[in-house]
């Protein structure tokens, strides 16, 4: 047998605010005692969480993940070819998967590229950013551990030379509340030089009975998800939370319009969460949020577009129209 111990071209820089749990602490504690529960859905993803979420992007309900992967192929040249790119910044990478045909036609003809992954979970960074470097030879990865609506000012400066492209994918956007999305766009642009792009991928409006299936689906590996949010806080906070005792919901609302996932309290119980010294009740058939996420018409994208300085100039869909992917660039003459 013989041991090889490779170097290899990545580079992972935790956050020390998301590897503490000081966040989790503070944000659990606003949820749990709010008069309408609520927890952000940015705790779904541990280790656990972020594998099951690769799961669902397979279920044959979930359609985001392959509509954008399908308009991601089809524009990745061009993106390639029009903006010279030397480095891909992906806000929320998880396990990378829509990066890689995008990396890929970057390094077409040999392209000095690097991957700049910016996600919530250090450990699927450690293995999305093993896998990529072996795939793409030559490719170089800076991941970044943390939130992306607080630790932005954390990302290596852009490259020297060649455009940067920040990609925000999967549809996260639309879990925002709707007044934190253009502030927010609005801190992505200042990653932004002109000539440099943002990719953006929303999940459209549309007929609620393709759409709440995406979020309800018949294996209930959604539901796991959901509740995947609880162990994380029984783990982290030394909560007694009985997992079994929520039951899924994901419920349509056409007014913003958005599909709202919540857990619903199957017993009145009460909840122990010694890690912060809080004793929480449940009333039976009380309803916890857990996540919004927004679906979008073209002109709502061109709003938030505006309203953070920033233009669209390309819009591209899959051939259903059920997802777009858009690409804007700093407004103005700027550009
Ligand atoms: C990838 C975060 C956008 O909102 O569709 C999937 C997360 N939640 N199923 C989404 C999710 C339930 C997903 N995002």
């Amino acid at each position: 047998m013989t041991t090889v111990l490779a170097a290899l071209p990545y580079r992972i820089d935790v956050h020390p605010a998301a590897a503490s749990g000081a966040e989790l602490a503070e944000d659990a504690r606003a949820g749990l005692c709010a008069p309408f529960k609520e927890l952000p859905p940015k705790y779904f993803y541990d280790e656990r969480g972020s594998e099951l979420f690769e799961r669902i992007t397979e279920l044959p309900e979930y359609y985001q993940a392959r509509s954008e992967l399908s308009v991601l192929r089809g524009i990745a040249p061009m993106l390639a070819a029009g903006h010279e790119p030397a480095e891909l910044v992906e806000l929320g990478s998880g396990a990378s998967r829509k990066a890689e045909p995008l990396l890929a036609a970057m390094m077409d003809g040999g392209a000095d590229v690097r991957y700049t992954p910016f996600d919530v979970c250090p450990e699927v960074l450690l293995s999305s950013a093993s896998r990529l470097v072996l795939r793409l030879p030559g490719l170089r990865v800076h991941a970044v551990a943390g939130d992306f609506a607080r630790h932005l000012h954390e990302l290596p400066p852009p490259p020297e030379r060649g455009a940067r492209i920040v990609a925000f994918l999967g549809g996260t956007i639309g879990n925002l509340a709707p007044e934190d999305r253009a502030p927010f766009l609005r801190e992505v642009a200042d990653l932004l030089r002109p000539g440099d792009a943002l990719l953006l991928g929303t999940d459209l409006a549309g007929d609620p009975a393709r759409i709440v299936p995406a979020y309800d689906d018949a294996q209930g590996v959604t539901a796991e998800f959901n509740r995947n949010v609880l162990r994380v806080l029984n783990r982290e906070l030394d909560a007694d939370f009985d997992v079994g005792a929520f039951s899924h919901v994901a419920r349509y609302d056409p007014g913003p319009p958005w599909i709202e996932m919540r857990l619903r309290s199957l017993r009145r119980q009460t909840v122990t969460l010694r890690g912060i010294d809080l004793t929480v009740e449940f009333a039976e058939g009380e309803e916890m949020r857990t996540e919004i996420s927004c679906k979008f018409t073209r002109e709502a994208v061109e709003e938030m577009y505006a309203q953070a300085g920033l233009e669209l100039v390309e819009w591209h869909t899959d051939p259903r129209g059920w997802f777009a992917v858009s690409v804007a660039q700093l407004a103005g003459p700027g550009r």
